[in-house]
């Protein structure tokens, strides 16, 4: 039982899929190759993150406690409340908030901790929309829980569907995993939704843990987040993680920072966690990391940068696909009818690596995998250079698509 779930995690891994099926291809096309296949932003983080982290050095030489430090929660808090409009008096920061080194860890941990404590009541169940975050399925695999895959597709736009989850299934919930943004396919959950879940977790007792690291990115408005759901409700915010990273708003994913913030019996189970087999996150990086939830010029830089490479990408692939962009995150979600052969055609016509969205999901009852229709494209490039690589996909993806060939969709040139 234990080596089937060991297995699943090489079985299941995307990019480990995804090396297997472009592997002997050439890249083609006489270009460089292209990565869009990952979600990791190629943009400078502000200056001042270097800056920080050599004011700090005298921190490397002390191993870090758990719990961060004041000014770092107190950061945390003062922008939980900018962005959510949380009264001040709903957190307390000493028990409520904690750093994390990047969120997929704690992302994990929280399925090691949910599992192990709801198993003496039958509550294994792992809950996650389809598609998925690979690393929702990997914990809840490794954890010992049983993973429930909740239809995810246009006809409940995008977010897992309420409607169609049992009484029964949410009784059994150890755990629900929920993202918005969604990645990949940048669905925003509406505030009433994020109400409804809330008060699903209360009343059948599971764990929420709402995956928030996408919510800087946006072309319009804010997405609404859990902790304005808990507000909403009255203030309390038991039951509740969510989730926040700097690696998308702050384009630092090599920082490995975040945070999470909720329920303090969650909040001191996870620390216990990472006492003991956890990374606390060193006290250098903590300073950068306070600077930079105290900083907005670079996240409002960052969404421009987006909002620009959003429009053209609608320009280039608009007259193929009709509207591309996303509600919230940084990613192209593509019918293109099959991903995996997309993907390959990508790599070895122009040199593009993407993701083919069947690697992000599971099938479900009727057999069918409800992202294997799809290819996922991380918009993370300069707009110009986003540019170039959309010009360079787009006679492929017109081939494909609408079955002309490369060659005639690029108007003979
Ligand atoms: C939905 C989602 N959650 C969490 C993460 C993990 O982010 P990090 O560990 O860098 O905070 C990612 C990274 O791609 C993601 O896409």
């Amino acid at each position: 039982m234990r080596a089937d779930r060991l297995e699943s995690l090489v079985t299941f891994h995307p990019f480990t899929r995804l090396n297997k099926l472009l592997e002997g291809i050439a890249p083609g096309g006489g270009n460089t190759p292209l990565l869009l296949q990952l979600g990791e932003p190629q943009f400078a983080p502000p200056a001042f993150v270097a800056e920080e982290i050599a004011k700090a050095a005298a921190g490397w030489s002390k191993y870090p406690p758990t719990a961060g430090n004041e000014a770092f929660r107190n950061a945390v808090k003062a922008w939980l409340e900018r962005r959510y409009h949380l009264p001040a008096t709903m957190l307390n920061p000493d028990k409520e908030i904690l750093p994390v080194s990047g969120t997929r860890e704690a992302l994990f941990q929280i399925a090691l901790s949910a599992v192990a404590a709801g198993e003496p009541r039958g509550k294994t169940k792992v809950l996650m929309g389809n598609p998925f975050y690979h690393s929702y399925a990997g914990a809840a695999a490794v954890a010992g829980g049983e993973p429930a895959f909740l239809p995810a597709d246009r006809n409940s736009n995008f977010l897992p569907d309420i409607s169609r989850i049992t009484a029964a299934a949410l009784d059994q919930a150890a755990l629900v995993y929920l993202c918005s943004p969604a990645n990949p396919q940048g669905a925003v959950a509406p505030l009433d939704y994020l109400k409804q879940w809330l008060e699903l977790a209360r009343k059948h007792d599971f764990v929420l843990a709402a995956d928030e690291c996408y919510a800087e990115i946006y072309p319009d408005a804010p997405p609404p987040g859990a902790l304005e759901a808990a507000r909403e409700l009255g203030g309390a915010v038991d039951h509740l993680l969510v989730f926040h990273s700097l690696s998308k708003r702050s384009s630092a994913p090599g920082l490995r920072s975040g945070f999470i913030a909720g329920d303090a019996k969650l909040i001191a189970r996870q620390a216990q966690l990472v006492n003991y087999g956890g990374v606390a996150m060193p006290l250098p990086i903590l300073a950068a990391a306070t600077r930079l939830w105290q900083d907005e010029a670079h996240v409002a830089e960052n969404r421009a940068r987006y909002r620009r490479s959003f429009e053209i990408a609608q320009e280039i692939l608009g007259p193929i696909f009709g509207e591309v962009r996303p509600q919230g995150g940084f990613f192209l979600w593509l019918d293109v009818g099959d991903g995996e052969r997309t993907a390959v055609e990508l790599w070895k016509q122009a040199a593009v690596k993407v993701l083919p969205g069947g690697y992000m999901a599971r099938a479900e009852a009727d057999g069918k995998n409800p992202g294997a229709r799809y290819i996922r494209v991380a918009v993370i490039l300069e707009p110009d250079e986003m540019a170039a690589a959309l010009r360079r996909m787009a006679p492929v993806l017109e081939g494909l698509v609408h079955g002309k060939s490369a060659k005639a969709a690029a108007g003979g040139r």
